[in-house]
């Protein structure tokens, strides 16, 4: 992170420019006021609030549950946390599939109600008009393309995407045709490293990686994933920079203890 970085505000023109000086663009995903304070403090450039959500905080074995209620409760509380980051509201699962009017209106939500400064959605060629539309009413929308796990089911498992010539054709075309739409930029998710090194080439726009290799202008992780506090599996592209799971097993178990035996609290906690 740049000195100045960490002063100015981010907004999609510093990420484009982030690009064109070669910097890298760090993004992480947080979905409460706490984490994202620390996020925001410790530099990081965007925060999304993905629907990630579904699985790391509510539990659902999919995104798909999630609701626009839900996006928009926790993005307003990462919004009232980001001074510096540019924050990114997910756009979840049939929020902006049936109608291009909804997913306007949709977008415009995470925008008022959430407070965020951009919103994020799946899929290629398909979402190319909706994506142009949201853009001209003045709402940022990062595209994300690859594997994209609102069609989890479509694509049959969460498997890498554009290994073979047709698929890697397919998104490097998608992801140009979403810049002419005028995304202000494009997760890439569990595609070939060569691949994404091409498309990243081939854009203006900065391409933010997950699972997509080192070439990408960015990268983006899920928090619980990369802090070590989502148990219940760990994808090949995660590194855990903690294990946050093992110190919190920890913490809680000693106060556990404490509380049993009264040793919690002592007279320095006490009025
Ligand atoms: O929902 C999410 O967290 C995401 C990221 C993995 C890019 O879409």
């Amino acid at each position: 992170m740049s000195k100045a970085g960490k002063m100015n505000k981010v907004t999609t023109s510093v990420v484009r420019d982030m690009k064109n000086k070669g910097e890298k663009i760090t993004m992480l995903t947080a979905y409460d006021f706490s984490t994202a304070a620390i996020m925001d403090e410790a530099g990081i450039d965007m925060i999304l609030i993905g629907d990630s959500l579904g699985m790391v905080v509510l539990g659902y074995d999919s995104t798909l549950p999630v609701t626009m209620e839900d996006i928009i409760h926790h993005t307003r509380a990462v919004s009232r946390a980001a001074t510096r980051a540019l924050v990114v509201g997910d756009m979840p699962f049939m929020s902006y599939q049936a109608s291009t009017e909804e997913g306007i209106r949709n977008a415009g939500r995470i925008m008022k109600e959430g407070g965020a400064h951009a919103v994020k959605l799946e899929g290629g060629q398909e979402v190319a008009e909706l994506t142009h539309k949201i853009a001209t009413a003045g709402i940022p929308v990062m595209a994300h393309l690859g594997l994209t796990p609102q069609s989890v089911h479509q694509l049959g498992g969460y498997k890498v995407q554009g290994k073979d010539n047709e698929t890697a054709r397919r998104i490097t075309e998608d992801a140009k045709i979403l810049e002419e739409a005028g995304a202000f930029a494009i997760v890439l998710e569990c595609v070939p490293a060569a691949l994404a090194r091409d498309i990243t080439q081939s854009l203006a726009i900065p391409t933010i990686g997950i699972g997509a290799g080192v070439y990408c202008d960015g990268q983006v992780l899920v928090v619980n994933d990369m802090l070590g506090m989502f148990e219940k599996f760990t994808p090949k592209f995660v590194k855990k920079y903690a294990t946050l799971n093992v110190n919190m097993k920890e913490a809680i178990g000693r106060y556990v203890t404490e509380v049993k035996e009264s040793s919690f609290p002592g007279d320095e906690h006490s009025f």
